[in-house]
């Protein structure tokens, strides 16, 4: 097991997301994002089903789980992930992150999730209300707030995201909870520095991330 505290005040992590990677030379490209100081990586596992997209499963996360170190977050983007909680688990992830929109039921996928002892994570499309988790946030480790419909790199970001950032950092303090806030679709140089701000603490970032020339700037400049 192998996570993140709470990222030190005014600072965020970020986490590359590999669906811009060139998965003809992934290897390069972990290992490039680790060497410009990525925190963790987020790897994006759509079904075509919850999202009209296809991606990877486990057997691909594996095989970034041998080429490195790094915490891995799984996002799955998948209408049943109860049943792939153990093949995720298997593949070397770190953390579980479902969506609360998914079929399955949270409470159950939430429990096989934490009896492997991996991270629990719920994520929130840009339509969906912070009051929809609530029952969850005292066992969550992890709260991923989407900022574009969930499904492909390179859309724009959602404001939306914003408002939910900040209400789940004051619910948090205010209850004495502890799980990360993190932020996904859209983040780049002007998104970033706002959602950090309203209390993000990690940032996932894709194609503006990936088509940098300077990557480690760019990481920089979303750490804060
Ligand atoms: C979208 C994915 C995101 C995506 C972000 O469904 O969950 O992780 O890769 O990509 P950008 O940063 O390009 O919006
Ligand atoms: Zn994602």
């Amino acid at each position: 097991m192998n996570w993140l505290p709470r990222p030190a005040d005014g600072r965020s992590w970020v986490a590359p997301s590999l669906l811009a990677a060139d998965f003809a030379d992934l290897r390069a490209d972990v290992d490039a994002m680790a060497a410009a100081g990525s925190d963790l990586l987020h790897l994006d596992i759509m079904d075509g089903h919850f999202v009209p997209n296809l991606t990877f499963g486990p057997f691909i996360c594996q095989a970034i789980r041998r080429i490195s170190t790094l915490p891995l977050d799984a996002h799955l983007m998948i209408s049943h992930p109860a049943q792939y909680v153990e093949s995720f688990a298997r593949a070397g992830v770190d953390a579980i992150t479902i969506h609360v929109e998914a079929d399955d039921d949270v409470e159950e996928t939430l429990l096989r999730i934490g009896s492997l002892d991996l991270k629990r994570g719920i994520s929130i499309k840009p339509g969906t209300p912070v009051d929809d988790i609530l029952p969850w946030l005292d066992r969550l480790d992890l709260v991923l707030v989407m900022s574009v419909e969930p499904g492909f790199g390179g859309q724009v970001f959602n404001p939306v995201a914003v408002e939910k950032i900040s209400d789940l950092a004051d619910r948090r303090e205010a209850d004495g909870h502890d799980f990360l806030i993190s932020v996904d679709g859209g983040i780049n140089a002007e998104t970033g520095p706002v959602c950090r701000q309203a209390g993000a603490d990690i940032l996932v970032s894709g194609s503006w991330l990936f088509g940098a020339r300077d990557r480690a700037a760019r990481l920089d400049l979303l750490r804060g």
